[in-house]
């Protein structure tokens, strides 16, 4: 068998591979792997590349460098100037990346070990199923910051634990451990550290890969369009949505109170 190699696939993504099984690594561990917009574009790119080789690739692990995130959300810090413009267009390249995942014929597994939060968590649920460290959290804080999620986690997030979890979660926008995620159906598996966690997901690409390949593709596009059909129109809703949050004078005080490290006050305005 080939040597496993490592690629820098741009700014703060790497790729290694192993055989046919591929790990992203979103690796910005001084901002915990916020998705700025660079870093979005980049693993789109990483997606559409292993899309290009076909069959080569039979799985992908997805996971975030540092040892403390997944991802900790679309980055603040480049969101604040955002017009809503800008915020609208900042969406539809998260659900470029969502779409990309989805459509790759692999399996793609999200290893969470540390902050699954924001658009961190709505990658991770762009995946087929995630796995995590005993020491995970998940959440969607967005209207901490007063935004609303806007990488799909409207749409998938209500798939992956009912409706009314879903509303429960986005609205307080608190943070669930992996106790409470395994228990309500967002993650698909627990394991006690890093190491079990790749080791389980590598067994279960293994236990995939003993599969008819074409089969498994299928069965992936058949299981994302039919709970996706209207994915499309639900997340235009989601980019206008998103879009308009950014017109509110909360999310500007949200976002500036999280730069300089203060509680926010809102007005309601
Ligand atoms: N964007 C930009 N920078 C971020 C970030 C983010 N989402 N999350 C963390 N960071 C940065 C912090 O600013 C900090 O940088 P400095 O050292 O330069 O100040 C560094 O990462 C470490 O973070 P903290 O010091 O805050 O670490 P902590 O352990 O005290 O807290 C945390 C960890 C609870 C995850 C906290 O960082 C946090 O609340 N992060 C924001 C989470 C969030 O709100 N995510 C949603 C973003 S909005 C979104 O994602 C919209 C969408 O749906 C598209």
């Amino acid at each position: 068998m080939a040597e496993p190699s490592t690629q820098e696939n741009g700014p703060d993504v790497r790729v290694e591979r192993d055989g046919g099984i591929a790990i992203v690594t979103i690796d910005r561990p001084r901002a915990l792997n916020a998705l700025s917009p660079e870093v979005l574009s980049t693993i789109l790119g990483t997606f559409e590349a292993l899309a290009a080789e076909g069959s080569d690739v039979r799985g992908v692990l997805l996971t975030g460098a540092g040892g403390r995130a997944f991802v900790a959300g679309a980055d603040i810090r480049a969101m604040a100037q955002f017009t809503p413009e800008q915020a609208e267009e900042t969406a539809r390249l998260g659900h470029r990346v969502a779409a990309a995942i989805e459509g790759l014929a692999a399996p793609v597994i999200a290893c969470v070990d540390g902050f699954a939060l924001g658009g961190g968590l709505e990658l991770a649920l762009a995946c087929d199923f995630i796995y995590a460290t005993d020491a995970s959290s998940f959440g969607q804080p967005e209207v901490h910051l007063g935004l609303i999620p806007g990488f799909g986690g409207t749409v998938r997030l209500p798939r992956a634990v009912g409706l009314a979890r879903a509303k429960e979660l986005i609205y307080t926008g608190r943070r669930i451990d992996t106790a409470e995620a395994l228990a309500i159906g967002l993650v698909a598996r627990s394991f006690a550290d890093r190491e079990s966690l790749f080791a389980g997901a590598r067994a279960t690409l293994d236990e995939v890969g003993a599969n008819a390949a074409p089969a498994v593709g299928l069965a992936k596009r058949v299981l994302v369009d039919a709970a996706g059909r209207r994915t499309e129109s639900a997340t235009e809703l989601e980019v206008a949505g998103f879009g308009d949050a950014f017109r509110t004078q909360d999310m500007r005080e949200g976002v500036a109170a999280f730069v300089e490290k203060r509680e926010p006050e809102f007005t309601g305005a």
